[in-house]
């Protein structure tokens, strides 16, 4: 397949989907891989997250967090906490905090803003700049989005979970597609670098969804993209399922960096959990049609700094999480980046 016709395949979701279907995939990776060099080149941005609440009112039917889970122990940190937290994070060498919580009413916005210009006072060793700051607390009103811009939060994540608006509905008996991708739109007008994101393999999701979610995406037009397979919760409606594949991520990932040449993609922390098993099932390598995890267009990571004594409770889906060392993690992952001749910042 030459590069015309993959371009000419992205203009509709039914050209996305045949895409995704293909038998060889290998050229769309390695015309992603091509667009990531020349766009974002060989940086891999580093993030670290707090993940500082798991409070939420609301009552997605994938989520661990939703408020119909009696079973999870609620948490929610405090202000000093969190910015020692990131405080330690930045001292690390990390430039971005990313805060991230359940959507809860609890939480004000003076409370959280006075909470990110704590972390906005902090100072990068060896530059003279503040780290950013990225929030992640779901939908909130036009003037709390305005207050926390004011107040130094420079980027929003807000994910789509899904373009189909009936699969949404089924999902998400608390909220619409359209006040979501209203909030995203508000993000951007406000001045935001506004990220959004979907699940691959939720239940009766097609390959079409998925083109849509990847068309939605172009069309806000995002600057950051958190694009995970779903991983099924047995504390949750949707125990059971099977989870999303991870080639088909990739593949997602891969489509997101043509649609989106200059965006931060993220290899999301439930990818590489997916492909640690199938790494396991297998010994093939960290991908099937990919060996380098960031041969597909990703380059970004986001790393939990959670302090260990939340970090069990903030399970969105199962999975075993190691100790959080700030610093040694951060060695770690810089080694692994550099070994894949990718440049850790
Ligand atoms: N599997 C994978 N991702 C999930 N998320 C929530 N539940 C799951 C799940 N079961 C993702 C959503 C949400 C983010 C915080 O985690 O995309 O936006």
């Amino acid at each position: 397949m030459d590069r015309t016709e993959i371009y000419s395949r992205l203009k509709s979701a039914e050209g996305i989907a045949s895409l995704l279907a293909l038998e060889d995939f290998s050229p769309v990776y390695r015309e992603a891989d091509r667009v990531r060099k020349e766009h974002v080149g060989d940086t891999v941005h580093l993030r670290a997250i707090i993940e500082f609440s798991n409070i939420c009112k609301r009552q997605c039917i994938y989520c661990g967090l939703n408020r119909e889970n009696k079973d999870l122990p609620r948490f929610r940190m405090s202000r000093e906490e969190i910015v020692k937290t990131a405080a330690e994070a930045v001292a690390a060498g990390y430039r971005t905090i990313v805060l991230q919580s359940g959507e809860e009413d609890g939480i004000s916005k003076e409370w959280l803003g006075a909470v990110i210009e704590d972390i906005k006072s902090l100072t990068v060793p060896g530059t003279e700049a503040a780290p950013a700051v990225t929030v992640s607390c779901g939908e909130k009103d036009e003037e709390t989005y305005r207050y926390l811009h004011e107040r130094g939060a420079d980027r929003y994540l807000l994910k789509h979970e899904t373009a189909d608006p009936e699969l949404y509905n089924r999902l998400h008996p608390c909220g619409t597609l359209e006040s979501r991708v209203g909030c995203l739109r508000t993000l951007k007008r406000l001045g935001y670098e506004t990220g959004s994101g979907f699940m691959v393999g939720l239940p009766e999701q097609s390959l079409e969804t998925i083109g849509s979610d990847l068309l939605l995406l172009a069309s806000i037009p995002c600057k950051m993209a958190g694009i995970g397979p779903f991983i099924s919760n047995p504390k949750t409606p949707l125990a059971g399922k099977p989870n999303g594949d991870p080639e088909l991520t990739r593949r997602a990932v891969a489509i997101a960096r043509l649609l989106l040449p200059d965006a931060n993609l993220p290899l999301t922390t439930a990818l590489s959990i997916l492909s640690h098993e199938e790494l396991s099932k297998d010994g093939t390598g960290i991908g099937h049609d990919v060996e380098n995890p960031f041969e597909f267009g990703a380059n970004v990571i986001m790393k939990k700094v959670t302090p260990d004594e939340y970090k069990a409770a903030y399970e969105i889906y199962p999975a075993q999480f190691a100790e959080t060392h700030i610093l040694q993690d951060r060695k770690d992952l810089e080694r692994m980046i550099t070994a894949y001749g990718r440049r850790p910042l």
